[in-house]
């Protein structure tokens, strides 16, 4: 009996692995030639190296800049064909979108906008309580309102030629930990979109993607650089009792050193927007994190709330902050 259910559990394994095997198999979409890719956010970082590869692919890009004018626009305008175009877009503004959807219906070309890539963001770091509702507000309504917001101008053209949706999150959607609330908090709620929306459009040949990279502070501007001091000045003298300056300076020194550990430069990422992008069975999401942190981001969502909490306990930092916490 024991040998008919391992003999069984092999099989079902065997199954797994040779539908996972078929899974990752599957053609590619030609971009290049007649399909159009709007991006969002491509003053600097992924957006602007991604505006970057697609150009050179032949692909008509409408890159949405934050600031037109700026370096990075004017960067990216020279040092691509003329196929593509920068968009004032500032997700966070109704007249900027209905503007940039306007000027992509008028240079759409002949095969129409294949896919928007959400990936305009910004990040800071804060514990929940030297943080304002401000903090949180700003943070959401470019996180997560600018998607939905894009989203919601541009999913009938997408519509139209049965393409993709692409939404750059992070793995702070579901890692939680000290500092990360207001950018958690608004990278959760932009995969809940996501994740909405992957099951409405199936039924029109749709597909929707989400990118969570890790650690790429090196490799792109995200870093919000800020020190103990900047912190300290902001709180009340009620949470002035409770939380120590020093450390502060310490959670500071540790953010900045823990970003350093990152990626140099932004390849896995824009390799997995490509896939996500041109691959006929594009996944629904990316980890992307090193080889050797993969296992523990894909155990974590499943492990039990008391055992992914208890996790944090190990960190020294956790053990600092609670013997720091009330001292003067
Ligand atoms: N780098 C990482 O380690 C990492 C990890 C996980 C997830 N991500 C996500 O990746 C995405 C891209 O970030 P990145 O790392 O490439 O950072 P980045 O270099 O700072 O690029 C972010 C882009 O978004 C733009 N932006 C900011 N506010 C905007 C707004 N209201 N409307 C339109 N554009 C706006 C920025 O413009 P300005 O430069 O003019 O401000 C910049 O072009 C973000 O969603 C971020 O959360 C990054």
């Amino acid at each position: 009996m024991n040998g008919l259910l391992f003999v069984g559990l092999l099989g079902v394994l065997l199954l797994l692995l040779v539908l996972k095997l078929f899974s990752r198999r599957g053609g590619h979409v030609q971009l290049g030639g007649g399909f159009a890719v709007l991006i969002t956010g491509c003053d600097c970082g992924f957006g602007h190296h991604l505006a970057r590869s697609l150009d050179q692919q032949g692909v008509v890009v409408f890159a949405g800049c934050l600031n037109p004018d700026g370096a990075g626009a004017q960067s990216l305008v020279s040092r691509s064909s003329r196929n593509l175009k920068v968009l004032k877009l500032d997700v966070t503004s109704d007249e900027d979108v209905r503007k940039a959807k306007a000027a992509v219906q008028e240079n759409l070309p002949q095969k129409g906008l294949w896919a928007v890539v959400n990936n305009a963001g910004i990040s800071d770091w804060a514990e929940i309580e030297w943080s304002s509702i401000e903090d949180f507000r700003s943070m959401v309504d470019i996180n997560l309102f600018g998607a939905i917001r894009t989203s919601i101008a541009f999913l009938p053209l997408v519509r139209a030629a049965k393409g993709r949706m692409v939404y750059v999150s992070s793995v702070f959607a579901f890692f939680n930990c000290l500092n990360m609330a207001a950018y958690s908090v608004s990278k959760r709620g932009l995969e809940a979109f996501a994740d909405c929306l992957r099951v409405e459009m199936a039924s029109f040949d749709v597909k929707v993607s989400i990118i969570q990279p890790g650690n790429f502070g090196r490799a792109t501007n995200i870093l919000k650089m800020k020190s103990g001091l900047d912190i300290w000045e902001k709180l009340d003298s009620e949470r002035k009792q409770t939380f120590n300056q020093q450390y502060m300076e310490l959670a500071s020194d540790y953010f900045i050193s823990t970003c350093r550990a990152g990626f140099k430069d932004t390849d896995l990422v824009i390799n997995a927007m490509l896939h996500a992008l041109t691959s006929t069975r594009p996944k629904p999401r990316y980890l992307l994190v090193s080889m050797t942190d993969m296992f523990f981001f894909k155990l974590f969502p499943f492990l039990p709330t008391v055992v992914a909490d208890s996790v944090f306990s190990l960190s020294s930092m956790y053990a600092t902050r609670k013997e720091m916490l009330y001292a003067r």
